[in-house]
């Protein structure tokens, strides 16, 4: 898969893509980055970006045409899908996730200051929100997009599978986990555990991947209906 990130703070992405998982992902060949600043394409010897709003108001408002010359820079931008990160897009979630790693080539487009003009909107695919709340720009929305997509890809996570029991991939949250060692202060792992009982352990777990979810995120059961 080929990410096409646009924004206008580079420098926020290489501790997080250069890391983990990501990292291998990218030796592996399995993901590859390209980091583009509209304020390259900004057109006046400023290298500003944006300006105040039609109609009065506080702030200053992303212009269109950089992000737009930016976005038909990208090789391949025709095919691609273009996602904006902005507090009013769709809610994300692994749906959303799964949805994404089939495609080749995604372009994210980070907003940032006050806002962006609105015709900014006729040239994306799709516009995601990682929650209801407000952040200071798209970039830390655009880094849970790719951390979670990257992660799904075949080849990714060293364990084939370990992303089946996962919270939310079979929209539910996942059962308790416990290692070494069998008792911490008093605490002591659920004897279940340590049975050598695959039957029994599975149904436990199964068990207590429907209490947690019931006590939880009774929503997700709902949603199964
Ligand atoms: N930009 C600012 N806030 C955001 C959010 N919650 N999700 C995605 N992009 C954003």
């Amino acid at each position: 898969m080929r990410i096409t990130i646009l924004t206008l703070f580079p420098d926020m992405f290489p501790a997080i893509l250069n890391d983990s998982i990501i990292k291998r992902a990218k030796e592996s060949n399995i993901i590859e980055f390209e980091i583009i600043n509209f304020r390259d394409f900004s057109g006046n010897k400023h290298n500003t970006v944006d300006d105040t709003p039609y109609g009065g108001g506080a702030g200053m408002l992303l212009q269109v045409e950089p992000i737009y010359k930016a976005l038909m820079s990208v090789s391949g931008h025709e095919s691609a899908l273009k996602i904006l990160l902005s507090p009013q897009g769709k809610q994300y979630n692994q749906t959303i996730v799964k949805e994404l790693i089939e495609y080749n080539h995604i372009i994210l487009i980070c907003g940032h200051y006050e806002g962006f003009d609105e015709r900014v909107r006729d040239y994306v695919d799709m516009e995601i929100s990682i929650g209801d709340y407000v952040l200071t720009g798209g970039e830390i929305a655009a880094l849970a997009v790719i951390d979670s997509v990257v992660r799904l890809l075949p080849g990714a996570l060293g364990s084939k599978s370990s992303y089946l029991h996962d919270s939310f991939y079979e929209d539910s949250l996942d059962y308790p986990q416990y290692t070494k060692p069998r008792e911490f202060d008093g605490k002591k792992v659920p004897d279940v555990l340590l049975s050598g009982n695959h039957k029994e352990i599975a149904k436990w777990r199964e068990e207590m991947k429907l209490k947690r979810t019931e006590e939880r995120r009774p929503d997700l059961l709902d949603k199964n209906e």
